[in-house]
């Protein structure tokens, strides 16, 4: 009954065209075919009121498990059936409509040899991930198109966690098998031209969205591929979403138009998905739209709304350990581009020493991200970027390097409730003897934790007076001087 879609019955002649698309081989995951599947999580003592008996529980729940697993199994068979049945090379010239309508009538003829019953809801459910499954990216999709998801972690075929509002939670999406996953992962990475396998067992890459993508498959990856996804947000947290988010104040909203402004160079310290970039592109939309802006990334994130912004990508090594252009080239080069402004996504090796310099001479309003937990730390690293780099500098000529080109630190966090915010935004004013004076113009004050575990604080100014309040005053940011004074939350 179906059309021109469905393979020929009659050509075993060439049974070369096999549809599956080749899974990345690897001898573990060969050797390894079914990781164990994740326990369900042991209840754990506690020592609050319980809100609801177990057993008032369990009937529904199981029902609800057996029903899914049911439908798993079905649409596993289905998929089978489907890619042996498909026409693969016909299906890129298919519209949509067809390709959907085709695999609805190819579902519902073997369910009917089957004899297997499903309602409207399960049909339409398995008809959408089986579309996904030939199209895209399979068990991924779902998660890929839910915007509140801002994080996918996957630990094997069977765990995935997903970020919700800052929040990790456990996914009851999984993949059928290891070879399933790395079926997925090897689709992601073989369409922007990269391999993964035991050879070369991690890859960084770009979905098409432009979500940042890495994966890891075994014989390093012990239990089964370890991918992360940090989904690409199509509009990014402006200044105002991020005041009204609690992530920081008008006033510090305003003290950062200054600095950015006037130029200051500002380094954008966190941990790891505290929101370093976001804070970043935030910060950048105070750029005036004259400037000529450059950016190096090594996954282009950024999305900066001036005119006149050229963006760079840094590139890994090949597989032949060739071609790589790594930040420091994009930023010797960008150098030459006549820049008026550069920002660097991620400042995280020798790349530093241009970064540093680029700041010092002429292209001051640069602006990076460095991963350190506190401002102090934030330096310290920078010192031990410059020595890594193979610099021998006296350390302090080091310092007085870094605290000449260095103006602002703004501090993101991710606190233990989810939430993300600047903790502290630090002015690097000079060198004390062999010490790099800074001085915390405003801070997120902790004061306690609510009952239902967020923190509770404010932010506040520490009562001292911006070490560039002249300077601001004299480009026209005359700030009143009552955005330094303390408030009591
Ligand atoms: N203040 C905020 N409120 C809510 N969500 C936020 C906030 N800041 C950032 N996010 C979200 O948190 C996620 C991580 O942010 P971001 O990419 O900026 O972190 P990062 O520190 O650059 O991470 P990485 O270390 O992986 O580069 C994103 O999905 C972003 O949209
Ligand atoms: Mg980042």
């Amino acid at each position: 009954m179906f059309s021109r879609y469905k393979k020929e019955p009659a050509a075993p002649a060439k049974p070369a065209a096999a549809p599956t698309p080749k899974p990345v081989s690897t001898a573990a995951a060969a050797s390894n075919p079914t990781p164990t599947a994740p326990q369900p999580e042991a209840p754990k003592p506690s020592m609050r009121k319980p809100t609801q008996t177990a057993s008032a529980q369990s009937a529904p729940a199981d029902k609800e498990r057996k029903r899914k697993e049911r439908l798993g199994e079905i649409k596993l068979e289905l998929h089978r059936e489907l890619l042996d049945n498909l026409n693969l090379s016909a299906l890129e010239s298919a519209s949509e409509q067809d390709l959907r309508n085709e695999i609805g009538a190819i579902a519902s003829e073997i369910l009917q040899e089957r004899a297997i019953v499903l309602n409207r809801e399960e049909r339409a459910l398995i008809n959408q991930e089986l579309y996904d499954e030939v199209t895209g990216l399979g068990p991924l999709e779902p998660l890929l198109k839910d915007d509140t998801i801002s994080d996918i972690l996957i630990n094997g075929p069977h765990q995935i966690f997903i970020e919700r509002s800052g929040k990790l939670q456990v996914s009851d999406t999984t993949f059928k098998d290891e070879k399933h996953l790395l079926r997925i992962i090897d689709k992601i990475v073989s369409a922007v031209g990269r391999r993964v396998d035991e050879s070369n067992p991690y890859v960084d890459a770009r979905l098409q969205d432009g979500s940042r993508f890495n994966a890891m498959v075994p014989p390093v990856a012990v239990d089964g591929s370890l991918v992360s996804i940090r989904k690409f947000k199509k509009d990014k947290l402006g200044i105002d979403d991020l005041v009204n988010f609690g992530a920081f104040s008008e006033e510090m909203a305003a003290y950062l138009q200054a600095a950015v402004s006037t130029r200051l160079n500002v380094i954008v310290s966190g941990g790891t998905g505290s929101g370093k970039t976001t804070t970043l592109n935030a910060l950048s939309s105070f750029i005036d739209n004259s400037e000529r802006i450059l950016t190096i990334e090594d996954t282009a994130e950024l999305q900066l709304q001036q005119i006149h912004v050229g963006r760079m990508e840094s590139r890994p090594p090949n597989v032949e350990g060739k071609g790589e252009v790594s930040p420091r080239d994009c930023l010797k080069n960008a150098l030459r581009m006549r820049p008026d402004r550069i920002i660097v996504g991620e400042t995280r090796g020798e790349e530093v020493i241009d970064m540093l310099q680029a700041m010092n001479t002429g292209h001051d309003g640069s602006m990076t991200t460095i991963h350190a937990n506190n401002p102090r730390d934030g330096i310290a690293r920078l010192e031990n970027m410059i020595a890594m780099a193979g610099i021998e500098m006296p350390i302090k000529a080091v310092r007085s390097q870094i605290s000449s080109a260095v103006n602002l630190i703004v501090q993101a966090s991710r606190l233990q409730d989810g939430s993300r915010r600047m903790t502290s935004i630090t002015e690097i004013t000079g060198m004390e003897g062999d010490v790099i004076s800074m001085q915390e113009v405003f801070r997120f004050q902790r004061t306690g934790l609510g009952p239902d575990n967020k923190i509770i604080g404010h932010f506040t100014a520490t009562g001292v007076r911006s070490h560039f309040s002249e300077r601001f005053r004299l480009w026209g940011y005359d700030l009143p001087s009552s955005i330094y004074e303390p408030t009591a939350g």
